[in-house]
């Protein structure tokens, strides 16, 4: 089974990390004879699709693992779907040290049901965690654990695909969000103490959405569905943590999140001040070459003068500029009991 997850431990340390995470560490030891009553992960279990995956979809159906992806980081494609770093690396410093030895099962492509690709759902994500419990992982290590559910929008663009109806689509996300609650249910049960969740992005403001507007501003029909998807998972949310009468489910607002950025003037320290968000740095069919070998694809001068690298994913300085403005609300969260 070893082949089909990657185990999550990355060896490089990233000069951003205090600066991010640096509040946790002023309030760790301002409240130094409080530490211990303070919730403090140690390994961290991804779950989810293309803006959690650092590696597992393979080629050569991944455009992850082809030039340019990866130029800025780790300078040569590394099966993320960015020029650098994902979410993923962004949350694995949310501790004091870093969350090492855990693992992550997401596929770049998938969704909460099957989608085109033949990677594994998050049902089949979570089977994968269950089996390595008790022989890899025992319940003292899921007790300081925590984990990043990502649902990042697959099981909709799968439907898109399909020419489904559009006003069939409030009742499909209904299906989307409770298949998430059942998949945070299992991973609550099966031990996990703390689990992120990510409200969708605006995907009416995805550059494969905008380019029939020149990349000038969101399609508000999309944006719209996906304002009814997070109320509807922030529902779910509340239910949750009601039940289990603890902070256990933590919700990141990416949705919100996104459109700070793409708004900044330059107002929030750290997150960068991005002159054409909507615009990708990887322009046309990124990562594909014709016969003849020549790119089917522009791409920007600068990777760091972009918020989004391809049609669907952040560049690097996009997920730090997200981070950034969540950095705030994320510190306090994640660490309280
Ligand atoms: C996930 O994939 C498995 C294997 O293809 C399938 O049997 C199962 O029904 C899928 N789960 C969901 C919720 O779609
Ligand atoms: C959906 O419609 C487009 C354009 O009309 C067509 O190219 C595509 O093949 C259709 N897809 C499916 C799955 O029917
Ligand atoms: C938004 O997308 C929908 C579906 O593709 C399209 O019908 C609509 O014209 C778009 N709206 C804008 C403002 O671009
Ligand atoms: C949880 O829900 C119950 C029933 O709706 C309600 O009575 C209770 O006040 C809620 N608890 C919290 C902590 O919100
Ligand atoms: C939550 O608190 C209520 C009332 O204080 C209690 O009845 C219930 O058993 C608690 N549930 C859990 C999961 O601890
Ligand atoms: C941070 O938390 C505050 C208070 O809960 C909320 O109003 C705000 O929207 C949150 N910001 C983000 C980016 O999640």
């Amino acid at each position: 089974m070893d082949f089909m997850i990657k185990l999550f431990v990355s060896l490089l340390l990233f000069f951003f990390s205090s600066l991010l995470f640096g509040e946790i560490n002023g309030v760790e030891s301002s409240n130094h004879h409080h530490h211990y009553h303070l919730y403090s992960p140690k390994k961290l279990f991804v779950f989810g699709d293309s803006y959690a995956d650092t590696g597992n979809t393979k080629e050569p159906r991944a455009v992850s693992w082809r030039i340019p992806y990866g130029i800025t980081f780790p300078g040569k494609p590394s099966g993320r779907f960015s020029d650098g770093r994902v979410s993923t690396d962004f949350l694995d410093y949310a501790g004091e040290k870093r969350l090492q030895y855990g693992m992550n099962f997401a596929y770049g492509g998938t969704g909460v049901f099957n989608t085109q690709v033949t990677f594994p759902n998050m049902t089949t994500q979570i089977n994968l965690f269950e089996q390595l419990l008790g022989d890899v992982y025992s319940p003292s290590d899921l007790s300081s654990s925590l984990a990043l559910v990502s649902v990042a929008g697959n099981d909709y663009s799968d439907y898109l695909s399909l020419n489904l109806s559009i006003a069939a689509i409030p009742a499909f996300i209904n299906q989307v969000v409770d298949q998430t609650e059942v998949n945070l249910r299992r991973i609550h049960a099966l031990g996990v103490k703390k689990i992120v969740v990510p409200t969708l992005q605006p995907l009416g403001c995805l550059p494969l959405y905008t380019l029939s507007a020149s990349f000038q501003g969101c399609n508000d029909t999309f944006n719209t569905l996906v304002s009814y998807h997070n109320s509807l998972l922030l529902q779910v949310v509340a239910k949750l943590n009601n039940e289990t009468n603890h902070s256990t489910f933590i919700v990141f607002d990416f949705y919100n999140a996104f459109l700070t950025v793409f708004k900044n003037k330059g107002e929030y320290p750290g997150s960068t001040k991005f002159e054409t968000p909507l615009k990708p740095c990887c322009e046309g069919s990124c990562g594909h070459v014709d016969e003849e070998g020549t790119e089917k694809y522009i791409l920007c001068d600068d990777p760091e003068s972009a918020f989004s690298w391809d049609g669907l994913h952040p560049t690097q300085e996009g997920w730090k500029s997200v981070y950034s403005v969540l950095s705030k609300n994320l510190t306090s969260s994640l660490i309280k009991p």
